[in-house]
């Protein structure tokens, strides 16, 4: 069994259909810790209910200070022995020395098409650009942001009438299908990446 640990930074509902998968039988993982640096993330609560470890490291005390607040978040992460780190909703750009030491086995999902649109503001990006379709990838995280080995992607229609919040609610669906489905993969060392329509 392979040991997840996820970051979130807000509602987590990545995490949450994560955790649904891996709980459902038959999955190569098991969630041994939910992490934020946000300690008021609502995911946190729901993890909890769910019986899974949580931490929160608190990243505004820390200022500038990228370093010292990923020393802190560290912590509880090293101590969770995870073999695997998904990034589900984590707002917090990493720096390259933490992304080093999970290089190959963190993940993250970003919504958008990558290569398209890296960064945030994806659905009204998209929607200003006059994109015909959207949706979100599942990518290896490395030091250079949202630029890792695609996973896998999903794609949705974009329709007349579109709002940056009816098209973000369409790929959040698609998300929570993806995520999951990749992570199975990925643990059994499957990286031909998944195309889902
Ligand atoms: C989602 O759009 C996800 O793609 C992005 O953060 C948003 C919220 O994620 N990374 P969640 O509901 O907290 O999982």
């Amino acid at each position: 069994m392979k040991r997840v640990a996820i970051l979130i930074s807000g509602g987590g509902s990545n995490m949450l259909a994560l955790l649904r998968d891996m709980a459902s039988g038959g999955h190569p993982c098991v969630p041994v810790l939910v992490a934020s640096n946000d300690p008021k993330a609502g995911g946190l609560a729901k993890a909890a209910a769910l019986g899974i470890p949580t931490a929160a490291v608190d990243h505004r005390p820390f200022g500038r200070d990228r370093a010292g607040f990923e020393a802190a978040l560290l912590q509880p992460i090293l101590a969770a022995e995870p073999d695997i780190l998904c990034l589900a909703g984590f707002m917090r750009i990493l720096t390259p020395e933490f992304i080093r030491r999970f290089e190959g086995r963190m993940l993250n999902i970003h919504p958008s098409l990558l290569p398209k649109y890296p960064g945030l503001h994806t659905h009204q990006r998209a929607l200003e650009a006059g994109d015909a379709e959207a949706g979100c990838t599942v990518h290896e995280v490395t030091a250079e942001l949202d630029a890792g080995p695609v996973l896998g992607q999903a794609r949705v229609p974009i329709l007349p009438g579109d709002t940056a919040e009816s098209l973000a609610a369409r790929v959040l669906v698609q998300e929570h299908r993806l995520y999951p489905a990749v992570l199975r993969r990925f643990a059994e060392g499957q990286t031909v990446p998944l195309m889902l329509a």
